[in-house]
């Protein structure tokens, strides 16, 4: 068994490794840790979770190297840095969910995460990037750190277009519309139950760090081009799940029967990819609804030949496969283990 720790094991991303790891044939959930509630059962902290695991969480300290073999932080970014600073050489495996390693480009990084100072040495030592591009890399690594939800979405709703078909892209402005568990558990007064219940919230109309993670990896990626990537966000009335509407314009010449084939070719033998005719079935799809609690990301891409575009649409669950599926999926891969080891469920509808 591969010995898996926890750290931000109270929080909404935590809660949902712990789910998983605890139903993966070959984790075995060894530590759990936090900083406000040391000493509370996991039971204590999710509704959902009644397992005896015989753990609680625990400070982190250089001893953690002793009882894992992984290393989750699901933590926020400045403490995931110093996290990996203090234990990079020390455990095996550190698998970061914050946005603390994503950036590259040093500028870039200092202007959308100010508050955490870059470390260039060991943010150099992380794989980045979504798991379907960068299988190989994932292999043995030993700092691996995970694309935000959104940029998630982003990058494989986009990737076919520049990765595979090697267009050049003049212009991409991306609509995202996600739930209030994104946010995680700080509280905000917009997401008070007075003012999110029914909300279509535009909290980042401009400028979100999720686009400069998606453009910088893309870009360094090669093949095809991005001359200009933005992005706007709404907070919408739902729990989990996101969409990101990504409208392209190219002076490639493409059609939709082209389109279809290149994005089915370029996800054949991802099973969490799932590219879906937009009415392929009853409701019309990619809908959040339809990946709650699963690690698939549905991306459906459409031609507009009135509107001079192409529509690209993803849809995932911000705490699977934005967050703690994707993060065993890496894990599996970094193992040698199949990829879909302990991530095989399908989604739960109506949610
Ligand atoms: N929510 C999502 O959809 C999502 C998706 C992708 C990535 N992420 C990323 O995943 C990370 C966690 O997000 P979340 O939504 O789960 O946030 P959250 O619900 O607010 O949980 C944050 C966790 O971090 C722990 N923590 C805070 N300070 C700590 C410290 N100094 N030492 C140890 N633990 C500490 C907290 O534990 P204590 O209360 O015990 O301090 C808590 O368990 C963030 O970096 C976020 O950006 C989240």
């Amino acid at each position: 068994m591969i010995r898996a720790g926890v750290v931000g094991a109270s929080g909404l991303a935590g809660g949902e490794l712990i789910r998983l790891i605890t139903q993966h044939p070959e984790l075995e959930l060894t530590f759990l840790g936090g900083s406000s509630h040391v000493g509370r059962r996991p039971a204590e902290l999710h509704a959902n979770l009644r397992v005896d695991l015989g753990l609680t969480v625990q400070p982190v300290t250089e001893a953690v190297a002793d009882q894992v073999d992984v290393l989750f932080l699901a933590t926020p970014a400045p403490v995931s840095a110093q996290l990996a600073e203090q234990l990079a050489d020390k455990v095996p495996a550190i698998v970061d969910l914050s946005g603390a390693f994503r950036i590259r480009t040093p500028e870039l990084h200092d202007r959308w995460y100010p508050k955490v100072q870059r470390r260039t040495e060991l943010a150099d030592r992380f794989v980045y990037g979504v798991p379907e591009l960068i299988r190989d890399q994932l292999v043995g690594a030993p700092l691996i750190s995970l694309p935000g939800c959104y940029a998630t979405a982003l990058t494989l709703g986009l990737a076919p277009l520049t990765l595979g078909l090697g267009l050049d892209l003049k212009t991409v402005v991306v609509d995202g519309k996600s739930g209030s568990s994104g946010g995680g558990l700080q509280l905000r007064t917009a997401d008070l139950h007075p003012f999110r219940s029914g909300a279509i919230a535009p909290y980042a109309p401009t400028g979100h760090r999720h686009a400069a993670e998606v453009g910088d990896f893309l870009v360094r990626a090669k093949s095809g081009s991005i001359a200009s990537l933005s992005m706007s966000a709404y907070g919408v009335s739902h729990v989990r799940g996101l969409l990101t509407s990504s409208y392209v314009f190219t002076d490639a010449e493409v059609d939709q029967r082209e389109l279809q084939r290149a994005y089915m070719r370029f996800y054949k033998g991802s099973r969490f990819v799932r590219v879906r005719r937009h009415n392929e079935t009853l409701i019309p799809v990619p809908d959040p609804q339809a990946v709650l609690g699963s690690n698939f990301c549905d991306v459906t891409v459409l031609h507009d030949p009135e509107g001079g575009r192409i529509v690209v649409l993803s849809a995932l669950d911000n705490l699977v496969k934005g967050a703690a599926g994707q993060a065993v999926q890496v894990a599996n891969i970094r193992f040698g283990l199949p990829e879909e080891t302990g991530l095989t469920m399908q989604p739960v509808m109506p949610a």
